[in-house]
């Protein structure tokens, strides 16, 4: 039987903006298997960013819970979530966020050495996964001297460093060019089989959710298995 590692059971969530309500998210469910690339596709507004991130705790829901290995992640205290946010899930978001004043080598080692990990090891396993990732050789350069491909390379190997069982990405690729993307879209494979990363990706790019192993799809505010879409 598959391990299931994440769970996510009736959420709500709405938006008031402006006097209106905006009902996103109206009992969503799904549940993630361990070592999976799990696709979460629907248009545009939905609510797939929504849903991302109250997985990985950066928002709460109204209603609902998640849980990690049976664990709700909602019940426990900020100090707790914060913790096991950094040790269990990785994110990658469209615009990857990098810091501009730091090499790709200080990025990706940033959160290890945030984690309290001593220099040499922090450094050491950014290194390799930069070189896992093929971009071992702009370690030095900063985010602005690299393409977009690129950029987003070193943002999923910061996402990798602190070697996540979950990585929760937002369109990471939904910046890029069809050739960048497919690029990108094959190392996502090759790190899913290399480390058994569980990926959960929102996206509208069918040929992102191609790679997926399962989908959900996303639709006036609940989760059905499959690409709909
Ligand atoms: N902070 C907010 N306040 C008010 N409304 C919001 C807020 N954040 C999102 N929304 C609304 O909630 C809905 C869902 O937004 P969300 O970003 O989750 O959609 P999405 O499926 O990720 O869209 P896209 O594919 O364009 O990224 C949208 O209609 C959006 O306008
Ligand atoms: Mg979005």
């Amino acid at each position: 039987m598959d391990d299931v590692i994440l769970q996510v059971h009736d959420l709500r969530k709405h938006y008031q903006y402006q006097g209106s309500r905006i009902d996103v998210l109206q009992g969503a469910g799904l549940y993630v298997n361990k070592g999976e690339i799990l696709a979460v596709v629907g248009k545009s507004g939905v609510g797939k960013s929504t849903l991302l991130h109250i997985m990985g705790t950066l928002d709460r829901p109204d209603a609902g819970t998640v849980l990690f290995k049976g664990q709700d992640i909602f019940q426990m205290n900020e100090d707790q979530r914060v913790r096991f946010r950094n040790k269990h899930l990785g994110f990658v978001f469209q615009f990857h966020h990098l810091l501009p004043e730091f090499t790709a080598l200080e990025n990706v080692a940033l959160p290890a050495l945030i984690g309290g990990k001593p220099r040499t090891e922090a450094f050491g396993k950014a290194r390799k996964l930069l070189d896992v990732l093929d971009i071992g050789d702009r370690c030095g350069h900063i985010p602005d001297t690299m393409s977009g491909g690129e950029q987003q390379r070193v943002a999923l190997a910061r996402a990798l460093v602190m070697e996540p069982e979950i990585v929760l990405a937002d369109e990471p690729t939904g910046n890029l060019d069809m050739k960048t993307s497919q690029e990108v879209h094959a190392l996502f494979v090759k790190i899913n089989q290399e480390f058994h990363t569980t990926f959960v990706m929102a996206t509208h790019s069918r040929s992102l959710a191609k790679i997926a192993h399962r989908a959900y799809t996303l639709a006036n505010g609940v989760l059905q298995e499959g690409m709909l879409v």
